[in-house]
């Protein structure tokens, strides 16, 4: 698996003096610490994670722990004081943090698109025109232009209103155009910052869904930022977990939710459905007796509840049996999911 986008222990600092900052932020000091000492405000600290190619990694976190700075580094539009963002392009590593204008602009161009917290569209412009904004900055033809762009509005549920102006639509509409241009560009990395926010909780389930459908058909590159853990267990391959500018556990969703490295963490995985995130291995004991039938290690838990009727389920795999799962067993685990 190659590596899309490195993050190599990015700091930001807001202010005038933003070197003045990193050694309280390197002794451990928090924001209000940083601020308090030195009037500067701490963005993200320190901060290293690597993004493979088709992957979709959630950088997650409470309000103000530096989700979107920590995004915004990637197109140049967050300044890392220490450290530096790269972009890999076959071979190519190139760094985003010492990147020239022209560099800049063709990563912005060709290799990143983004959604962003507050859409960014042209509220003068049709729905239409809008979704095809990055396409015609390519210089694609009308033609293909617009079939493409008729393709991501029937996915987002909006080609009945191709023709309106932006301006007219619900807020929530007007994300959905934000999402159909980016995925209307051929951009192999695409950053999310909260694009499902400000809709209603069906279209968002369903635009998760449909995120999910086109991510196995494209394989982009997905950095996206979500405070909503289900959400986040959703949609992430891995998981990024940002607690007051600094990552503070990164790891598959599974992971997360087995080991939480903090209080932090487990107070936010307390609030998940373990039914989701747990499979047939994690609840599994020693084979004991006869088993009616077998299922896959990986199986989700949900699954192996279907699938249970009352006697044991063996773990099998590669034909051989890796242990029992029961009843008994599921119940005990989901009594106390962590451990
Ligand atoms: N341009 C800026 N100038 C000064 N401070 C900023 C700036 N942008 C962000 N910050 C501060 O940096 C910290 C991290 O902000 P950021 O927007 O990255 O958080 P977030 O995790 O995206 O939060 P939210 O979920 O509310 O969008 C916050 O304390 C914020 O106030
Ligand atoms: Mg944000």
């Amino acid at each position: 698996m190659s590596d899309v986008v490195t993050f190599d222990r990015v700091s930001i600092v807001f202010g005038d003096r933003p070197t003045d900052a990193l050694p309280l932020m390197d002794a451990g000091a928090n924001r209000a610490e940083v601020a308090e000492a030195t009037g500067q405000i701490l963005g993200v600290h320190d901060c290293s994670l690597t993004v493979h190619e088709g992957e979709m990694v959630v950088l997650m976190g409470l309000s103000g722990s530096g989700k979107s700075t920590l995004l915004r580094a990637v197109n140049g539009l967050a300044h890392p004081v220490r450290g530096e963002v790269r972009v890999h392009d076959g071979d190519e590593a190139i760094s985003v943090t010492h990147a020239d204008a022209r560099t800049l602009r063709r990563l912005r161009r060709n290799r990143i698109a983004m959604v962003f917290q507050q859409f960014g569209l042209l509220p003068w412009r049709s729905v239409a025109e809008n979704v095809g904004l990055g396409l015609e900055f390519e210089g694609i033809q009308w033609r293909e232009r617009d079939e493409r762009v008729r393709h991501q509005l029937e996915i987002v549920g909006l080609a009945d209103r191709a023709d309106a102006r932006v301006a007219e639509l619900s807020g929530g509409m007007q994300q959905r155009v934000g999402l159909a241009r980016a995925f209307a560009t051929e951009a192999p990395i695409l950053l999310m910052d909260e694009p499902f926010s400000a809709l209603d909780p069906l279209i968002r389930t369903r635009l998760q869904d449909e995120l999910c459908v086109l991510q196995r058909q494209l394989r982009r590159t997905v950095i996206f930022v979500s405070h909503d853990l289900d959400e986040a267990f959703k949609l992430g391959d891995r998981i990024a977990i940002m607690d007051g500018g600094r990552i503070v556990q990164q790891g598959t969703p599974r992971d997360i939710f087995t080991r939480p490295a903090s209080d932090y963490v487990a107070d936010f995985v307390a609030q998940m459905n373990p039914l989701g995130v747990l499979c047939a291995r994690d609840v599994m004991t020693p084979p004991d007796g006869p088993a009616d039938g077998a299922v896959p290690p990986d199986l989700p838990l949900a699954e192996v509840m279907n699938r249970l009727r009352g006697r044991p389920l063996a773990v099998a795999e590669d034909g051989r049996v890796l242990g029992h799962v029961t009843e008994r067993a599921v119940l005990a685990r989901l009594a106390a999911p962590r451990g």
